[in-house]
């Protein structure tokens, strides 16, 4: 995002699609990727996870059931039965046909025109699902720092420290919960996580202007999720983060 009038103009400050823009298509699908790149954000984010028959699937929940005409767990079908599914209906009948897409399919159509911010979901359900992503990214020479805007994120830090070890040129980050981190991040977890994190990605509700400043002083940026309004973006910017996870790209302009 490109600064301008308002809070403090930032050429970095980053305006990051959640799922896409899944405000306005369904989340982890063509149709959001391509409203976020048309909507001019410097990154989309997605949820990876993994088929049956070990395909890398960009998929949010556990299960199938929420955002397609199916039901079950994502790693009990194989990639053509999840490929069957529609992924779009169920978010408007504009859109009837949206498959899950593949990781290795969204890295093809969509290098070189934005950022990825690719979250490891459920790494506990997937074992050796790092070395899968770090191997598509390998494969196109995503890993190259200059070659390729790609972060990898998890709630799982000993997947994002896994991957950190697999491609240390990919910026890692960690994901904090609401839940997990109400009472506070300590200086001895934030220590721990500038070990090997670029980034901190808390829930909103945990930042204030201390927690943005000890993750700055740690050398590591901060970019919350997930902002859903106009005053949620103000109170961000405000508070001097490095860029938003928003359902409304709209809401990330600072032009
Ligand atoms: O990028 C952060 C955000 O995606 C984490 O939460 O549940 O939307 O995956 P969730
Ligand atoms: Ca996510």
């Amino acid at each position: 995002g490109v600064g301008g009038p308002g809070a403090e103009a930032k050429d970095s400050f980053l305006n990051i699609a959640h799922r896409g823009a899944s405000g306005h298509a369904p989340e982890n699908t063509l149709a959001a990727f391509d409203k976020a790149v048309k909507m001019k954000a410097d990154f989309f984010e997605l949820d990876v996870q993994m088929s049956k028959d070990g395909h890398l699937v960009v998929i949010h929940d556990a299960t199938v059931d929420r955002t397609t005409d199916g039901t079950g767990r994502v790693g009990d079908l194989t990639l053509k039965e999840l490929k069957r599914l529609d992924a779009g209906s169920w978010f408007g009948p504009e859109f009837a046909g949206e498959r899950i897409p593949t990781l290795e399919e969204v890295l093809d159509r969509y290098r070189g025109k934005i950022g990825i911010l690719i979250e490891i979901k459920n790494p506990e359900l997937y074992p050796g699902i790092e070395e899968k992503v770090a191997n598509a990214l390998k494969k196109r020479n995503m890993h190259r720092p200059n070659n390729g805007k790609v972060i990898v994120q998890s709630f799982g830090h000993d997947s994002v420290k896994k991957f950190h070890r697999l491609l240390p040129s990919v910026p890692v980050g960690v994901l904090l919960s609401y839940g997990d981190y109400r009472d506070g991040v300590s200086d001895e977890e934030l220590a721990d996580f500038a070990r090997y994190a670029d980034y901190v990605n808390p829930n909103q509700m945990l930042v204030d202007e201390d927690l943005v400043r000890r993750i700055h002083n740690l050398g590591m940026k901060i970019t919350p999720w997930t902002i859903q309004t106009k005053e949620e973006a103000d109170r961000m910017i405000a508070l001097g983060v490095d860029g938003i996870v928003t359902d409304f790209p709209e809401l990330g302009y600072r032009k």
